[in-house]
C-alpha cells in the first residue's frame, strides 16, 4: 500500500484531518508533516519537509493543504524531482496524474469543499501515469530543473 506525505498549514488544518481519516480508512500509511492546530504558521515550513518526503522516495506521493493550495505548490516545485499541481476540479487532478505524473496533490481549503476536496483526493491516489508520449515530456520538464 502507498505511503503518503501529508502536510498543511493553519488554513488547511481542518480538512488535513478529514483527508487523513479518509485515506487511512482506505488503508494508506500516512506520514504526517504538521501542523497540529490552527494556530498561525508559514506554509514553507511545513511544505518543504513533506515534499523532501517524496523527492527522497521515502513516500510515494504528497497530500498538500493550505488556504488556496498555491504557497503550498509553489514551495513543493522548487525541490527537485517533485511534481505538484494545484487543483480544484476532478478533471485536472485525473489529467495531472495521467499526463504529467504529478507526485504531489496541492488543495485550498478556502477554495474547494470536504466532500470535492476527498473525491480529488481519492481520484489522485487511484489514477496511474500514461507514460508513452508523456513520459518524454515529463523528462523535459524534469531536466528544466538542472539548468
Ligand atoms: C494563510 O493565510 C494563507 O496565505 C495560506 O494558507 C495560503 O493560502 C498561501 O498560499
Amino acid at each position: 500500500m502507498k505511503k503518503i506525505a501529508i502536510a498543511c498549514d493553519h488554513g488547511g488544518f481542518e480538512l488535513k484531518k478529514d483527508i487523513i481519516k479518509h485515506i487511512e480508512a482506505k488503508g494508506y500509511e500516512v506520514c504526517d508533516f504538521g501542523c497540529d492546530s490552527a494556530a498561525s504558521v508559514d506554509y514553507p515550513d511545513y511544505a518543504l519537509p513533506a515534499s523532501l518526503a517524496v523527492a527522497k522516495g521515502e513516500c510515494d506521493l504528497g497530500i498538500l493543504i493550505c488556504g488556496t493550495g498555491i504557497g503550498m505548490s509553489l514551495c513543493a516545485n522548487k525541490v527537485k524531482g517533485i511534481r505538484a499541481a494545484c487543483c480544484s476540479d476532478t478533471f485536472s487532478v485525473r489529467m495531472t496524474r495521467l499526463h504529467n505524473d504529478a507526485n504531489v496533490l496541492c488543495l485550498g481549503a478556502r477554495v474547494v469543499g470536504i466532500g470535492l476536496a476527498i473525491d480529488m483526493v481519492d481520484l489522485f491516489l487511484d489514477t496511474g501515469f500514461e507514460g508513452d508520449r508523456h513520459s518524454t515530456r515529463i523528462a523535459k520538464v524534469m531536466a528544466i530543473e538542472n539548468l
